[in-house]
């Protein structure tokens, strides 16, 4: 079980708040969803790679862990891990507080799963999309906190998404899970301020497994567009998308500062939405998209009766 605090363990952190250990010192991270060919899976390599992270202190994990063994072979730590289950986060907790003395330096919440239009969805299907972008997330900031803190210079970044902003349609869950994770961050950036550190990645596109291979339900109301409609869904997500080793080295640069951004815009489209959700109207990216994907014209064409 990780080391609890008392008042004047308490006291003493909050004055080590933001003295950032020399380069040389070792630190740990931990990384959910690092399977291959994914961002998660770039951080670890990329956290690994740059040396002031020792080998045997990259965590990496995931559901399965053959999905990492790329990692493994490099020397980073691979342990199985499923968001979902609380057994499973205690179960890695317990492993990490044993290998670093009971401490960790930053914990990255990246694991996620995304789905299409809440007309077609599944509800058992849509919750667990929240299970393990939004409840995964806090469980491990729950089981993890006190390593943390332990740290004296503990970080917690959320990959989040510009879904949480832009509204990208035919992934609602998605988008709204994204968006109570970015209210997550800053939440926890007020109540956690004399501990550590949070950063909110609002990401935009990169390259990944996110946008897997989709087809509609027989009666779904998208039926007859369904082709031009997946391949512009994931052409809006995947084919102008950032390199995920590129996302990866900016994303560890900063991490790795002394104080890095508590908002940080990084990947395809990422300036476009900055741009919108900073200088316009809070609509301007509802017309936006509906403009780009031009859906109302394909519903025409479908035969569609508005009246
Ligand atoms: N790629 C983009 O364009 C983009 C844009 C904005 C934000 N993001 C964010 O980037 C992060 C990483 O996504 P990605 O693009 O790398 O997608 P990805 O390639 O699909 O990776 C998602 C990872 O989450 C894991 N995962 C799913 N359910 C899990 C669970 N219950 N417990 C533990 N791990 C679980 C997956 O494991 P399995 O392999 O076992 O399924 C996989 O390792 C996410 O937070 C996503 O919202 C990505």
């Amino acid at each position: 079980m990780a080391k609890q605090f008392g008042l004047n363990e308490f006291a003493s952190r909050i004055t080590q708040k933001n003295t950032h250990p020399s380069p040389s010192e070792k630190r740990t991270v931990l990384i959910t969803g690092c399977s291959a060919g994914g961002i998660g899976h770039a951080l670890a390599k990329e956290f690994h790679s740059r040396g002031i992270y020792p080998s045997e202190r990259v965590f990496a994990t995931a559901r399965r862990l053959e999905s990492m063994s790329e990692l493994q072979k490099l020397g980073i730590t691979t342990l199985k891990l499923d968001v979902t289950r609380i057994e499973s986060i205690c179960e890695v907790r317990d492993q990490v507080n044993l290998m670093t003395g009971g401490t960790l330096d930053i914990l990255v919440n990246n694991a996620t799963e995304n789905l299409m239009a809440v007309s077609d969805m599944d509800m058992d299907a849509a919750r667990s999309i929240f299970e393990v972008n939004l409840y995964g997330a806090l469980s491990m900031i729950h089981e993890f906190v006190q390593l943390l803190i332990a740290s004296g210079d503990g970080r917690i970044a959320h990959i989040g998404s510009i879904a949480g902003i832009f509204p990208l349609p035919f992934s609602a869950p998605y988008n709204s899970s994204k968006a109570a994770i970015h209210a997550l961050s800053n939440t926890l950036r007020v109540e956690l301020a004399p501990f550590k550190q949070v950063s909110l990645l609002l990401t935009g596109g990169v390259k990944s497994n996110i946008s897997r291979p989709l087809s509609l339900p027989e009666d779904s109301i998208y039926k007859s567009i369904e082709q031009t409609l997946l391949q512009k869904r994931v052409g809006i997500s995947q084919v102008t998308a950032l390199p995920t080793a590129q996302y990866a080295i900016r994303v560890v640069t900063e991490l790795s500062k002394p104080n890095p951004r508590a908002w940080f815009w990084l990947g395809d489209k990422s300036f476009l939405c900055w741009i919108f959700d900073t200088f316009l109207w809070k609509t301007s990216l509802v017309c936006f998209l509906t403009y780009v994907l031009d859906l109302i014209s394909w519903y025409t064409c479908s035969g569609w009766d508005f009246h």
